[in-house]
């Protein structure tokens, strides 16, 4: 199967699956189901449930029994986008080519839709849910309680503040300031790598990753999550806000601290280069099965949306 054709595929089965996890929009109370749905199935490139459904499949052909894992986080990515974008935060009009939940919803049901895609994720992952004939559910994780409770850990220290709300509250206090390196490498590990790196893990986790394996996916994750948000700062710069569905130049607008705007696109180009060089041998290791990761890493750094 082409790369094109088997990433289709999955997207398809990821988004299934979104939509069997999340409430019906006709379903009492509608509102937040909406607005929930609204930004879920806006688009989005769905690396990071890509991610683990990729970092499972290197240790199992049952690379579908990490959907609930997947989606989680794809949820949770969601969640962090519709606050990203409120007012009081980056004040983003446009998201995966639409108005943002709360230009549509108004900022009070943005708030709750956020906070709703990340309980729902921790949901479906603790779920013991079985069908009516007593058969476990195609849609609900198959694993030991050690796994699942390692799986959760990782995902919620990820998203928490030892993760990617640490690095927001550190992007938006280093908003028009002048930051150290440190700083800088803070901020992108934090509020983008944690997530990615978390589901290259939880994949990973659920494969059944020896320490070692699992070690080496961590070093290639934190690369690629470095890198993914170096493109993204470039991408603000220079990239197609059509192609893109956000508007670009938000980052001078508000004075945000990264890598783009204290090296210059030069330098930032030479450093995603570099990172994607580094991520691309910490993969090699897993030979041939690794090939799917090399193509999807390939793509997240030199994407042009
Ligand atoms: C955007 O993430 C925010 C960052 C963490 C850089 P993505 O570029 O993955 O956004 P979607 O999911 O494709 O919309
Ligand atoms: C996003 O960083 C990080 C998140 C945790 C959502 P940005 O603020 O640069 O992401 P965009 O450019 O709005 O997608
Ligand atoms: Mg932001
Ligand atoms: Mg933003
Ligand atoms: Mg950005």
């Amino acid at each position: 199967m082409k790369f094109d054709d088997l990433l289709e595929t999955k997207k398809t089965l990821i988004n299934n699956a979104l939509n069997y996890y999340l409430p019906p929009a006709e379903q009492y109370p509608q509102d937040i189901h909406r607005a929930m749905r609204y930004s879920v199935f806006a688009g989005g490139k769905r690396l990071r449930p890509l991610l683990v459904l990729l970092a499972t499949e290197l240790f199992t052909a049952d690379w579908k029994n990490a959907l609930s894992v997947a989606c989680s986080l794809e949820l949770i990515h969601t969640y962090s986008l519709i606050h990203d974008d409120l007012p009081a935060m980056d004040n983003d009009d446009y998201r995966r080519g639409q108005l943002t939940a709360h230009k549509v919803f108004g900022e009070a049901l943005a708030i709750l839709a956020g906070d709703a895609l990340l309980t729902l994720a921790f949901e479906i992952l603790a779920a013991e849910k079985q069908d009516k004939n007593g058969s476990h559910s195609f849609y609900h994780l198959k694993a030991s309680p050690a796994i699942k409770l390692k799986i959760i850990w990782e995902i919620a220290n990820s998203a928490g503040v030892r993760g990617m709300v640490g690095g927001q509250a550190v992007d938006l206090d280093s908003e028009g300031k002048t930051v150290d390196l440190d700083t800088l490498q803070y901020i992108d590990t934090h509020k983008t790598g944690k997530l990615l790196t978390a589901s290259v893990r939880a994949g990973a986790l659920l494969g059944g990753a020896t320490p070692d394996e699992l070690a080496r996916l961590t070093a290639y994750a934190r690369l690629l999550g470095r890198g993914f948000q170096i493109v993204d700062d470039l991408l603000d710069v220079e990239g197609d806000p059509e192609k893109m569905g956000k508007t670009g130049g938000q980052d001078a607008q508000r004075g945000k601290a990264n890598y783009v705007s204290y090296f210059g696109r030069a330098a930032a180009k030479n450093k995603r280069d570099q990172l994607y060089a580094q991520a691309i041998a910490e993969l090699s290791s897993f030979g041939d099965k690794n090939l799917s990761l090399q193509k999807i890493t390939r793509r997240a750094f030199y994407r042009n949306y």
